[in-house]
């Protein structure tokens, strides 16, 4: 049997990436006590209002075809909720409605970019983006980054990664899994480069909600890089919803019918009961999601003042989302090495930085989706087996 190029390269830029976590699950499904910390699934509820409308609209019929580009209220809400985000004003032409953030970065790309592209991309990155380029037939190109500046890519490092092939740089903001959250200077700096290398930006937002300090900027929200930036992101994180799939892009009115296109192809609509819960998730606000944002804060400042006088381990308080990157690489360990001793060892899982690209490499990622106590309980943990590991080392 003969099959198209597209599964062979995918093959091998999934399951590998999991292996620490997917043997956490499985050592936990045995009964065995494990402190997970190696997924982003939310732990705290989502807001009940927006369950209610899900249901009440499930029941009132809304379970027929959606519009391909969206439902009406579901686009003018999402419109809404960036015009209010940036000050300036975001129409539906703007918007696509997503089946999630990974649907949109998928529908965008598909959309921008074939084989014989290049995609830059900051290195950590998320660790799908590699399957997402490969699935697009484009050339994945990584950006390097250094935890001295908390991972903050540079618009001299994406400079000197162009050629006369790239076409896109994949942007996430705030970052999973370092944490980084860039500035408006830094934004502008790095939107002057794709300004004269005539890029597209592609800019995964989906922690934008979580950022600590509340200082979040899109290029999407940046005038005079709005004609090159598609803005993608959902309710999955912010909203503590990511089995609703609801998400969208936002992007330029041009692009928007072009977009379209893709998004028939692969779904050709999607549930307009999830549409109408999206809807209230965004026009209202919901004190379920301040508090997600101040327990993630609050639970990386667990992490960090429990490693702020070992010699072993590090962390460095994230900008936002809800990871935290360790820097164990005192241990002379890599993180893939680090994550499994720490499961064996300690029944800790967590992620190993490399799993996000060679940027990752000497850190582990763990989640915050705990409540602080057993955050304390692993970061005693870590600490111990780190400081073992150092002292093997001496
Ligand atoms: C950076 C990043 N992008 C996208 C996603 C997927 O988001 P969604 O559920 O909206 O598809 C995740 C989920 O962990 C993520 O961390």
């Amino acid at each position: 049997m003969k099959f198209a190029p597209i599964s062979d390269r995918l093959t091998g830029l999934g399951a590998a990436k999991w292996a620490v976590h997917s043997e956490s699950l499985r050592r936990a499904a045995l009964g065995q006590s494990i402190i997970i910390l190696s997924i982003g699934e939310p732990d705290l509820p989502p807001p009940a209002k927006v369950l209610d409308q899900a249901a009440d609209s499930m029941r009132s019929g809304r379970t027929r075809y959606a519009a391909g580009q969206g439902e009406p209220e579901a686009l003018l809400a999402i419109a809404n909720h960036l015009s209010k985000r940036s000050g300036n004003p975001v129409t539906p032409e703007e918007v696509l409605y997503t089946a999630g953030t990974q649907n949109g970065l998928c529908t965008a790309l598909f959309t921008l970019v074939e084989a014989g592209d290049e995609v830059l991309v900051p290195d950590p990155y998320y660790a799908t983006y590699e399957g997402l380029v490969a699935a697009s037939g484009a050339t994945f190109v990584a950006v390097p980054t250094s935890p001295d500046n908390g991972f903050h890519v540079t618009a001299s490092a994406i400079e000197a990664a162009i050629t006369p092939r790239t076409k896109v740089l994949l942007l996430n903001n705030p970052s999973n899994p370092t944490g980084a959250v860039l500035s408006v200077q830094e934004i502008d700096a790095i939107g002057e480069v794709c300004e004269r290398n005539d890029l597209w930006i592609i800019c995964d937002e989906v922690y934008a909600d979580m950022t600590f300090d509340g200082t979040f900027c899109s290029p999407f929200d940046r005038p005079h890089l709005r004609h090159r930036t598609l803005s993608v992101s959902s309710i999955s994180k912010s909203h503590a919803l990511p089995g609703f799939r609801a998400g969208w892009v936002a992007c330029p009115a041009e692009v928007t019918p072009r977009l379209v296109l893709v998004a028939e192809a692969m779904l050709f609509g999607s549930q307009p009961f999830i549409e109408d819960a999206l809807a209230v998730a965004l026009n209202e606000t919901h004190p379920e999601v301040e508090r997600m944002r101040a327990a993630y804060k609050e639970r990386a400042a667990v992490l960090v003042d429990a490693f702020a006088d070992a010699t072993s381990v590090s962390a460095r308080l994230p900008e936002g989302g809800m990871f935290i990157m360790l820097d164990i690489r005192k241990t002379g360990l890599t993180g893939e090495e680090f994550a499994w001793r720490l499961l064996d060892e300690e029944s800790v899982g967590t992620m190993p930085g490399e799993s996000f690209g060679s940027g990752g490499a000497g850190h582990v990622r763990v989640a915050l989706t705990v409540e602080s106590d057993l955050l304390k309980e692993a970061s005693l943990r870590i600490r111990r087996l780190a400081d073992t590991c150092l002292a093997e080392r001496k």
